[in-house]
């Protein structure tokens, strides 16, 4: 049974305001982008990888992809429209009943460890789930004019983050429906709970960062480094 890879990278990554996504910028003397696919590589050398890219994009090399199999589809207008444009370019090639982990491309410190972790906690799951950490910080509602209306327990909350992995039929079902109801789905678990489904969530190390503002790549060169010393694992 095949496991599939869907990696979106089609953002602009706006919020980093560089001169180019931030999946192209160097991070411990490479791209981000090569990094991630590393990492996946590590976990899951026998996957097949979807790699979702901006249509215009002149910046990627294939030199950064160690999968023996793969493909690139064109990336959409929102993260939601890469995945799903990854999901179409399966059909026919993945079993419904097959695996597909997403994974953000602006995740590089993910683990090999929490990536297989993440993999075996979700093979006999009929649903399918996400690497998640609790919340540490106290949580507070704004009034909309910059005062707290409410402080919200943190109790039960946690931070979502990538891989999210579900079997492909149900993947694709969930995408489809939320978009047919014009939701906004901001990660996969989102679209398959609007089913009425619920995903697991798999404690993963709350240093799987996502680049997303310029501090974030210094932190993410001294997470990498930290996690060096670690030792493999
Ligand atoms: N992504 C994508 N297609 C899009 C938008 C985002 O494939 N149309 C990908 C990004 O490349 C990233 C992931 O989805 O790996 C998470 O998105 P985000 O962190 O928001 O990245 P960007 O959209 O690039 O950043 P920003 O929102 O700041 O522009
Ligand atoms: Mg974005």
């Amino acid at each position: 049974e095949a496991l599939w890879l869907v990696v979106p990278a089609a953002g602009q990554g706006r919020r980093m305001g560089a001169q180019r996504p931030k999946q192209y910028l160097a991070l411990a003397g490479q791209p981000v982008m090569a990094h991630t696919l590393s990492r996946l590589h590590q976990a899951f050398p026998a996957a097949r990888l979807c790699l979702c890219l901006d249509p215009d994009d002149t910046l990627f090399d294939p030199a950064w992809v160690p999968f023996a199999h793969w493909q690139r589809v064109a990336g959409g207008a929102e993260r939601a429209d890469s995945v799903a444009h990854a999901l179409a370019a399966l059909s026919g090639q993945a079993g419904d009943e097959e695996m597909v982990l997403v994974h953000d491309v602006a995740r590089p410190c993910v683990t090999v460890n929490d990536l297989v972790r993440l993999y075996e906690a979700l093979s006999n799951d009929a649903v399918g789930g996400l690497l998640a950490a609790p919340v540490a910080d106290t949580m507070k509602r704004d009034d909309g004019a910059g005062r707290v209306a409410a402080t919200e327990s943190r109790q039960g909350l946690w931070h979502a983050m990538t891989p999210q992995g579900f079997r492909y039929g149900l993947l694709r079902r969930a995408l489809a429906a939320a978009r047919q109801q014009g939701l906004v789905v901001t990660d996969e678990a989102s679209a398959v709970e609007a089913l009425g489904l619920q995903p697991r969530l798999v404690a993963g190390r709350r240093d799987n960062l996502k680049i997303t503002h310029p501090e974030d790549l210094a932190l993410a060169a001294r997470i990498l480094a930290a996690q060096h010393a670690e030792g493999p694992g």
